[in-house]
C-alpha cells in the first residue's frame, strides 16, 4: 500500500492533515517530526509532508527533521512551519513580520499546473503565521501570493519540494483537498487504495499470518470499536476467538442488559458474560482522584482478563479496539495531551496478565471503523451509538462514585439521549450524557425546600474526539431536558449545560 506521511511540528492541525489525505483514498501516517530518518525510508513513503508548529526556524532550539530526508528522494510539502524550513533549509531568508496574517486571506495563484492543478486563480485560504519569507532560495519559483505574502506558495520542481505558508488541511481553505490531493496523487504518484474494504481484506489476512492457530479474547462492551474488532475477527479465525463482556457496575441504563441482547440478535459471535459489578465498585470505595480512578478500574479489567483466561482459556492473544486518536494522543503528541489522561487501553496490560496484544485499529479514525462495521453488515443499532468510555461512568461521576451518584447520571444520562433522539439531533453530535458531582444547590420541590444535586448536560460535536465543541441545540430542547431531570430524577435541583470546548475542555469531566 502506498503511504505518505506527515512529521508532526506541532501544530493544532497536523493530524488534520492526515485525515484530509486519507479522505482521498491514500494512506497517510503522523510521525513525530524526529524520526529516525532509517525509520522513515523503511515505510518507503512515496511523499513527505511537514506539518506547521508553534516554532521559529531561526530558533536555536526549532524542531528539525534530519536533514537526509531532503536526499530521499522523494516529494516533499511543508505547510506553514513547514515550508519555513524548506526555506531555511535552501538558504533562503525567514523572519518574523509586522503584518502578521491570521484567519482568512485571498490567495492569488499565479501557476497553477501542478500543485494547484484544476483550481481557480483566486481562493480563500486560511493563514496563521507571524513569520514568512523575506526571500525565498535559489532555484524556487513563486507559484501563488496574497498581499502580506508574496511568496505563499512556492516550489522547486526540479526536486519536487513545495512549500506554502497558508493551511490547506482546514475546512476554510476553499479547495485545500484538492491541494492535498494534488500533492500525493499528481506529485507524489501514491495509489489510492486506501479503502475499508481493502483494509478488511488485507487486516483478515493479516491477523490469520500473526494469530496462526492461537486462540484471542476479545472483550466487547457494545459500542462500535470493540463490536466492529470482534465480527472482524470472527471473519479472520472463527472459533478462536472468544468474546468477554464484563458487567461491571459502570455501564449506560439497562445496557447490561440491551449489549448481550442485541450481540445475539445480529451478530455470530459467542459472548462470555461476568458479573463484576461488586468487585470493581467495591474497589472504587472512598477513591476521589481520577487518575486513581481509572488505575484501578483498568487494572480490575486485567484481573478479570486473567480469571477468564484460566477458566476459559488458554489464550495468547487480548484483542483492543485502540485507534489512532488514542496512539497519536498518547504516544506521539508532545503536547500535555499525553499525560492528560490514563486510557487503560493504550497504557499497556500488566505483564502478568501474559497475553500479547492485538490492535487491528490502531491505523484507524473512528469514522474509518463505522465504515468498516458498515461494509461488514453491521446493524446501524451498533454503528450510529456514541462512543462510551472504558472506565464508563467513573469518567461522569466527579468525587466518590457512589450508588446514589450513578443511579443519577444513569438516568440522566438516558433522559438526554432519549430527548435527542426524539428531536433528531442524537445522529448529529458525537456525545451526548450527564455528569454528576457533589455540588448541591438549593431548590424548592412542591413548596419544600430541597437541597439537591447539580447535574451538568455536556453535548459535544466532534470528528474525531481530539478537538470538540459544545454543540448548540436550541434553547427549547436544553430547557425540556433540564424540565425533564429535575422532575423524573430524584435528588437533583439544578441542571447545567456544559460551554466548553476541547481545547482547553477535554470531553469526560474526569
Ligand atoms: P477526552 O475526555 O479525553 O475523551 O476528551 C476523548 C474521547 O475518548 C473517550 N474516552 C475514553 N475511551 N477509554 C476509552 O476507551 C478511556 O479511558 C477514555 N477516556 C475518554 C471519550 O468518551 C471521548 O469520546
Amino acid at each position: 500500500m502506498d503511504r505518505i506521511i506527515v512529521l508532526d511540528f506541532g501544530s493544532q492541525y497536523s493530524h488534520l492533515i492526515c485525515r484530509r489525505i486519507r479522505e482521498s483514498n491514500v494512506y497517510c501516517e503522523l510521525l513525530p517530526y524526529d524520526s529516525p530518518i532509517s525509520m522513515i525510508k523503511d515505510l518507503h513513503p512515496k511523499g513527505i509532508v511537514l506539518s506547521g508548529g508553534p516554532s521559529s526556524v531561526y530558533l536555536q532550539n526549532s524542531p528539525k527533521p534530519d536533514k537526509k530526508i531532503f536526499d530521499i528522494g522523494v516529494p516533499i510539502l511543508g505547510i506553514c512551519y513547514g515550508h519555513q524550513l524548506i526555506v531555511d533549509e535552501f538558504n533562503g531568508k525567514i523572519k518574523r513580520f509586522d503584518n502578521r496574517e491570521y484567519g482568512y486571506a485571498d490567495l492569488v495563484i499565479d501557476d497553477n499546473s501542478d500543485l494547484f492543478q484544476g483550481i481557480n486563480k483566486k481562493i480563500k485560504c486560511w493563514m496563521s503565521h507571524a513569520d514568512a519569507a523575506e526571500n525565498i532560495p535559489n532555484n524556487f519559483e513563486i507559484l501563488a501570493h496574497t498581499k502580506n505574502s508574496l511568496s505563499a506558495a512556492i516550489a522547486n520542481r526540479e526536486r519536487k519540494f513545495y512549500g506554502i505558508q497558508f493551511h490547506p488541511e482546514v475546512s476554510h481553505t476553499e479547495e485545500g483537498n484538492r491541494i492535498l490531493r494534488n500533492f500525493s496523487q499528481s506529485i507524489s504518484n501514491a495509489k489510492p487504495d486506501w479503502t475499508m474494504q481493502n483494509f478488511i481484506d488485507f487486516s483478515i489476512k493479516n491477523i490469520r499470518t500473526k494469530v496462526h492457530d492461537s486462540r484471542v479474547l476479545c472483550a466487547i462492551s457494545g459500542g462500535i470499536d470493540s463490536t466492529t474488532l470482534a465480527v472482524l475477527l470472527s471473519k479472520a479465525i472463527d472459533n478462536n476467538l472468544t468474546c468477554v463482556f464484563v458487567k461491571n457496575g459502570l455501564l449506560r441504563l439497562n445496557e447490561e442488559e440491551l449489549v448481550p441482547k442485541l450481540i445475539n440478535k445480529y451478530l455470530d459471535i459467542n459472548i462470555i458474560t461476568i458479573n463484576a459489578e461488586e468487585r470493581f465498585l467495591s474497589k472504587l470505595k472512598g477513591i476521589r482522584d481520577p487518575e486513581q480512578k481509572r488505575k484501578i478500574i483498568g487494572e480490575e479489567f486485567a484481573q478479570v482478563f486473567l480469571e477468564v483466561t484460566k477458566d476459559y482459556g488458554p489464550f495468547y492473544w487480548l484483542a483492543q479496539g485502540t485507534l489512532y486518536p488514542d496512539v497519536i494522543e498518547s504516544g506521539l503528541s508532545k503536547g500535555p495531551a499525553a499525560i492528560i489522561k490514563t486510557h487503560h487501553n493504550v497504557g499497556g496490560l500488566p505483564q502478568w496478565l501474559n497475553l500479547k496484544v492485538l490492535e487491528p485499529f490502531r491505523s484507524l479514525y473512528k469514522d474509518e471503523v463505522r465504515k468498516i462495521a458498515a461494509l461488514l453488515d453491521i446493524p446501524d443499532e451498533f454503528i450510529k451509538r456514541h462512543p462510551f468510555p472504558g472506565p464508563g461512568l467513573a469518567v461522569r461521576i466527579i468525587g466518590e462514585i457512589t450508588d446514589e451518584k450513578i443511579r443519577i447520571v444513569r438516568q440522566a444520562s438516558n433522559i438526554v439521549e432519549n430527548e435527542l433522539m426524539i428531536s433528531g439531533w442524537y445522529d448529529k453530535v458525537w456525545q451526548a450524557y450527564a455528569a454528576v458531582g457533589d455540588d448541591l444547590a438549593v431548590g424548592v420541590l412542591g413548596d419544600e425546600r430541597m437541597y439537591g444535586h447539580i447535574v451538568t448536560v455536556r453535548i459535544v460535536e466532534s470528528l474525531d474526539a481530539m478537538t470538540a465543541d459544545w454543540s448548540r441545540i436550541p434553547y427549547d430542547l436544553i430547557s425540556k431536558i433540564s424540565n425533564r431531570i429535575t422532575n423524573e430524577v430524584s435528588g437533583v435541583t439544578w441542571v447545567t449545560y456544559s460551554v466548553s470546548s476541547k481545547p482547553p475542555a477535554t470531553i469526560e469531566p474526569q
